[in-house]
């Protein structure tokens, strides 16, 4: 072989090499891309209002609450779905270790839903109008009977965890109060009109185990301009429903 041929084919070698060797690296280098609904980008949404203007509510515990409970769960939500996607092709992890993350991924995505809700019906003054009012008072018998109900509830939940929401019911079509032991308790198929966190991270700061004077300063604070706006979406929607 000359010098020049053994060149060409040491060149020739190295090119095939080369060119079986690249789709390999390239493969490693780039994992192939999560499909959407283990997407895993979920952002945090900024406090809805001046957390330095409610009434009996501190800043320090609404900042506390919406950048260590809500944005935690937005980022743990993230994590969550990342290792669901590993996971999921996976012949080695059996459907039981693979529950505990779906398990997971429901407590933060119940998070999510309930502390944006909660933080987007607070403030306001606290005073309830529009058609939301009307319709409390035709479900309740009053206004008054209404905030009871929803407080009495509350109450009962005081010094552990829970949720207590003022939902449509799609099912059945009417508005109702509904108790909920954690993030994933919700009656199914119902809009959260109104939701109160009654988690205790939610008012030990500022008010220790006196549940009730937190309730009633949600209460003055709650911004029943945008309860209201859900209700009516709420009510257009269970319409398109029934056609
Ligand atoms: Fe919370």
């Amino acid at each position: 072989m000359t010098t020049l041929s053994r060149r060409a084919a040491v060149q020739s070698l190295l090119t095939g090499s080369a060119a079986f060797a690249l789709p390999h690296d390239t493969a490693a280098q780039q994992a192939p891309a999560a499909p959407p609904a283990f997407r895993a980008a979920h952002a945090p949404k900024p406090l809805p209002f001046d957390p330095a203007k409610l009434k009996g509510i501190s800043e320090k515990l609404i900042r506390s609450h919406h950048e260590n409970n809500y944005t935690g769960a937005v980022g743990a939500l993230n994590v969550i779905e990342k290792r669901l996607a590993a996971m999921v092709n996976d012949k080695d992890t059996p459907g039981y270790v693979y529950a505990d993350l779906k398990r997971e991924e429901l407590v933060r995505t119940g998070s999510i839903v309930l502390h944006e809700t909660y933080f987007a019906n607070l403030g306001g003054d606290g005073k309830a109008g529009g058609d939301i009012l009307t319709a409390l008072k035709t479900e309740f018998g009053s206004f008054e009977a209404w905030e009871a109900e929803f407080k009495k509830t509350a109450q009962g939940l005081a010094g552990g965890s829970g949720w207590v929401i003022l939902a449509h019911n799609f099912h059945t079509g009417a508005l109702h109060n509904y108790w909920a032991w954690d993030h994933m308790h919700n009656a199914p198929f119902s809009r959260p009109l109104l939701a109160l966190d009654m988690y205790e991270h939610a008012y030990h700061m500022d008010y220790g185990s006196a549940a009730a004077k937190y309730i009633d300063a949600f209460m003055t604070n709650l911004h029943w301009e945008e309860v209201n706006r859900r209700f009516v979406t709420a009510q257009k929607m269970a319409a398109l429903l029934k056609g």
